[in-house]
């Protein structure tokens, strides 16, 4: 009877606005601050935005989508089970269950065969820390490509004077390119490096999806053709598998022969092709902290290196803890297990990545030069075309003024990663150096904001758009020098 009432009108997916697929199940009430309080505070910090007080955002926080997820009841709940024992936890058998049934078999070996095989973190970092600072001893004058290396992971490569060499796509810089897969990696230089310095090269690196390359997902074809021209080389494939889950939605959505097929499906194919992978589950492990590092069983990094495994695991001792808890707590450890299971649920990332692209398209709507098609957890603001038409030069650094502006006046806070942030400055021949990129990127932290709150955002983005010819440039203060320098320079603005 109902169903014969209802039948002539729209379908429910085919409303244009849908409810969330969850509901606040506690909250946070903001303090509130002015306008005035905030600016006192900035221009304490040097103009900062990573040392303004969190507490005093009364806006969105864009700042990170890494450890700000707003995690499940079942998470919350799942932490009162959290077994803080120093060796064997009961979190670390369900772990060991997640982490095969999420990425295949093969990535967690049984631990009384005493062939180690996955290492706990703290985050993302160490485990970078871990495998590059091994993979340093094993020659001079090496080169881990990537289709983007993160900041962090350039910066513990280069740390064990190994160089770090990106390959982005052709059509990450192609303005009109309709490609849905800007983030995978350029297969004719990936080609010639392999020609010119195979035997330079201990891993390649594909960085799912590409944080530095605005966030943008690698398809399926990409991931396998590059570990085919790895493998021919003897060369180990790794994934920088941070958002994995992310990744896989855009492989369904986009890429032909994946339509209508399970995420976790997809999830396992993309893991086949690979040999290990460094994660930070602070993104799509739907947890606060934590991190890992997990090489195949029969993969070619193991065959290859069959004495790795073991110093990984003696780094890990020495620096995080016992392997069965690595760096992590047995509560976090309960709460991971859980979110390992939301995160690949195809409603979640339904609503997620469609968060993204709604925030994306009112900006977009406003007249804001943003990335497109959208990657999955952030939006890219053009910088350089944001200052169009204006007397900002490079080396005001607009996208510094931006930020600070932003949050001084409505409370926003979003991240500069563009030509303060990757560039760099030689005191001794006073020329700065431009990365390739210019972005402004809001990162939306998982199941945290509703639309009012992006809504509010892009307002506040617009009015200052409007108003780009009365922004000035920065003056570096401090730490114009230094390496990763975003995170401890101070800035005033130019008058
Ligand atoms: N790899 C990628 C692709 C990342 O995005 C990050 C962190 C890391 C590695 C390092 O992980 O923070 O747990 O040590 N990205 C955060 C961001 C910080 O804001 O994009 P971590």
């Amino acid at each position: 009877m109902i169903g014969s009432i209802i039948k002539d009108l729209p379908k429910e997916e085919d409303l244009s606005t849908k409810p969330r697929p969850y509901f606040n199940h506690s909250v946070e009430l903001k303090k509130q601050f002015s306008q005035e309080e905030r600016i006192k505070v900035l221009e304490k910090v040097g103009l900062n935005v990573f040392f303004f007080p969190a507490e005093m955002i009364s806006g969105c926080d864009f700042l990170s989508d890494s450890g700000t997820t707003t995690m499940t009841n079942e998470q919350w709940a799942s932490l009162h089970l959290g077994d803080e024992s120093y060796g064997s936890n009961q979190g670390y058998f369900e772990l060991i269950n997640s982490i095969k049934e999420t990425f295949g078999e093969k990535f967690f070996s049984e631990p009384s065969l005493g062939k180690p095989n996955a290492f706990i973190f703290h985050q993302g970092r160490p485990c970078e820390d871990a495998l590059f600072s091994i993979i340093g001893r094993l020659g001079e004058g090496l080169i881990i490509p990537s289709n983007g290396h993160f900041d962090t992971t350039e910066a513990n490569i280069q740390a064990n004077q190994i160089k770090a060499v990106n390959l982005f796509s052709k059509e990450l810089k192609e303005e009109n390119s309709k490609s849905h897969f800007k983030g995978n990696m350029d297969i004719e230089k990936l080609k010639d490096l392999l020609e010119s310095s195979s035997n330079k090269i201990p891993v390649v690196y594909l960085t799912i999806t590409n944080n530095t390359g605005g966030g943008q997902p690698v398809s399926m074809e990409n991931i396998k053709e590059v570990s085919e021209l790895c493998h021919k080389k003897d060369i180990p494939l790794f994934f920088d598998a941070c958002r994995f889950a992310e990744n896989a939605w855009f492989i369904r959505k986009f890429e032909n022969g994946f339509s209508g097929k399970n995420i976790k499906d997809i999830i396992r194919e993309m893991f086949s092709y690979v040999d290990g992978f460094t994660i930070s589950f602070k993104k799509d492990g739907l947890v606060n902290m934590g991190g890992g590092l997990f090489l195949k069983e029969d993969g070619l990094f193991i065959k290859k290196y069959p004495e790795i495994p073991d110093q990984i695991m003696n780094l890990q001792i020495i620096k995080e803890g016992h392997p069965t808890y690595g760096g992590m707590s047995g509560r976090d450890i309960m709460a991971l297990t859980k979110g390992l299971k939301t995160i690949v649920k195809l409603e979640y990332l339904d609503h997620r990545i469609n968060q993204t692209k709604d925030f994306g398209n009112s900006l977009l709507k406003k007249g804001i030069p943003v990335l497109k098609p959208f990657g999955g957890h952030a939006v890219y603001l053009d910088i350089n075309k944001f200052f169009q038409d204006t007397d900002m030069k490079p080396e005001d650094f607009g996208g510094i003024s931006l930020t600070a502006l932003l949050l001084a006046s409505y409370g926003h806070r979003a991240c500069e990663l563009g030509y303060f942030s990757f560039g760099s400055y030689d005191p001794e021949t006073g020329k700065d150096t431009f990365p390739e990129v210019n972005f402004v990127r809001f990162a939306i932290p998982r199941l945290r904001y509703e639309k009012q709150d992006l809504d509010a955002a892009a307002e506040a983005v617009k009015i200052l758009h409007e108003n780009k010819n009365k922004i000035p440039g920065i003056k570096v203060v401090h730490g114009k020098e230094l390496p990763l320098r975003h995170f401890k320079a101070r800035f005033e603005f130019k008058n």
